[in-house]
């Protein structure tokens, strides 16, 4: 049975791409965070496999590569936005460098041995055309597929020399309806004609497809070469007056505090459950256990380069003498704690501090296995009668 993976085949133009190619007779295996939208796609068609390119899964692309009945490869997950630079926060501009280019990137070295060999192996990725020119407004989304663009044409040298036929295709269009790329909605009408048109560069083995070049993108082109500041200035200006700028704050920033005296899986867990709910997440550190009437083993130093190395983490701060104070510096929208302090009166106070400041109070389970104090008292009392000898 022939096989294509698509990643990013729920929705967009992923999705388009995916019903045709189920009508071609290829049977898919879509990597996406969620599933296709119900009673587009034959269920008999597809297998859905979960897929977060911010969390990069190796061996879940490894396995679909070495499934020699896989012979189609196509990217289309990604992430953008029109807004000035100034309106993107760093994770911001981390998860779509990371999704856009690094992921997209490392997806194709892992098919890379299939698209190398001799055996006919088609692949492709969605570019953007604002990748080939100066995209004021999109500054980051326009640096992270000018990266993939550079890398695809490259690397299809690199095929020419090694003596294949198969090559990777880069579709650069303009922005385009139908896809909820700009808040819109999945209209097949109006993305099918275009994942048809894809598809057919995609099996002529082409490496470049921007749509509706000859119409309209080959003298944009030029005119962007011609003068590429004269090209910039009107293309800001175009975008700012037909309104599509969104310069909203887009990502959440989590916000949490705690000792993490003797690092434990209960505060791993705690971590990685709360960056799984914001962008963004920000760790006090206190510098004693004295508030809370305990001992620290671990210095702070220590303690906070420890939490810095979680990959969970992205930054890790002094701890402030109340949650509420830390607000004041880092505006957080999402407050973590675990559920030991449900309750409290420090919770309950905080429940009412943020009630109208738009932050959510997230609670998550207390991992009834571990906790500091229980390590301490369980070496403590497993050393209580050996003697150390120095
Ligand atoms: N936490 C948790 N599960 C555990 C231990 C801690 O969810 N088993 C959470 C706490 O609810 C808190 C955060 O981890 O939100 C940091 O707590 P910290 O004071 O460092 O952890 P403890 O191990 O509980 O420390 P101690 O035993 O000294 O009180």
């Amino acid at each position: 049975m022939k096989k294509a993976v698509i990643v990013g085949g729920s929705n967009g133009i992923g999705l388009a791409i995916s019903k045709n190619l189920i009508d071609r007779g290829y049977y898919l295996e879509i990597c996406d965070r969620g599933g296709p939208e119900e009673g587009i796609l034959p269920s008999s068609s597809f297998h859905h496999n979960y897929c977060d390119l911010l969390d990069f899964n190796e061996e879940l692309l490894a396995n679909l590569a070495s499934d020699l009945e896989v012979e189609l490869l196509m990217v289309t997950a990604g992430i953008g936005r029109v807004a000035n630079f100034e309106a993107h926060h760093i994770a911001e501009i981390e998860k779509m460098l990371t999704v856009d280019t690094v992921s997209t990137i490392k997806i194709f070295r892992v098919f890379y041995d299939r698209i190398r060999s001799k055996e006919t192996f088609y692949a492709g990725v969605m570019g953007s055309i604002s990748g080939w020119m100066s995209t004021p407004a999109a500054a980051v989304y326009a640096a992270a597929k000018a990266g993939v663009i550079r890398f695809v044409e490259s690397v299809n040298i690199e095929l020419e020399v090694a003596g294949t036929e198969n090559r990777i295709l880069d579709v650069s269009p303009a922005s385009f309806k139908g896809s909820r790329f700009y808040s819109g909605k999945n209209d097949l009408s109006i993305t099918g004609p275009l994942a048809e048109e894809i598809l057919e560069h995609l099996f002529r083995h082409d490496t470049r497809f921007i749509p509706q070049y000859e119409e309209t993108f080959k003298a944009v082109l030029e005119r962007y070469h011609d003068d590429p500041h004269e090209y910039g200035l009107h293309s800001y200006n175009y975008k700012k007056e037909s309104g599509r700028l969104d310069n909203s704050k887009k990502v959440k920033i989590g916000y949490l505090s705690g000792t993490f005296d003797l690092f434990h899986v209960g505060h791993l867990n705690l971590l990685r459950r709360a960056k799984a709910q914001c962008d963004y997440l920000i760790v006090g550190v206190h510098d004693s256990g004295k508030w809370k009437g305990k001992e620290t083993f671990i210095p702070l130093e220590e303690r906070k380069a420890i939490v810095e190395a979680c990959k969970y983490v992205d930054k890790v701060v002094d701890s402030c003498r109340e949650d509420s104070d830390a607000w004041n510096l880092w505006h957080y929208d999402r407050l973590f704690v675990g559920s030991d302090y449900k309750g409290t009166e420090r919770f309950q106070r905080y429940e009412e501090y943020f009630k109208d400041k738009g932050v959510e109070i997230v609670y998550f389970p207390y991992t009834q296995s571990t906790s500091s104090t229980q390590i301490r008292k369980t070496v403590l009392l497993k050393t209580k009668d050996i003697k150390i000898e120095e």
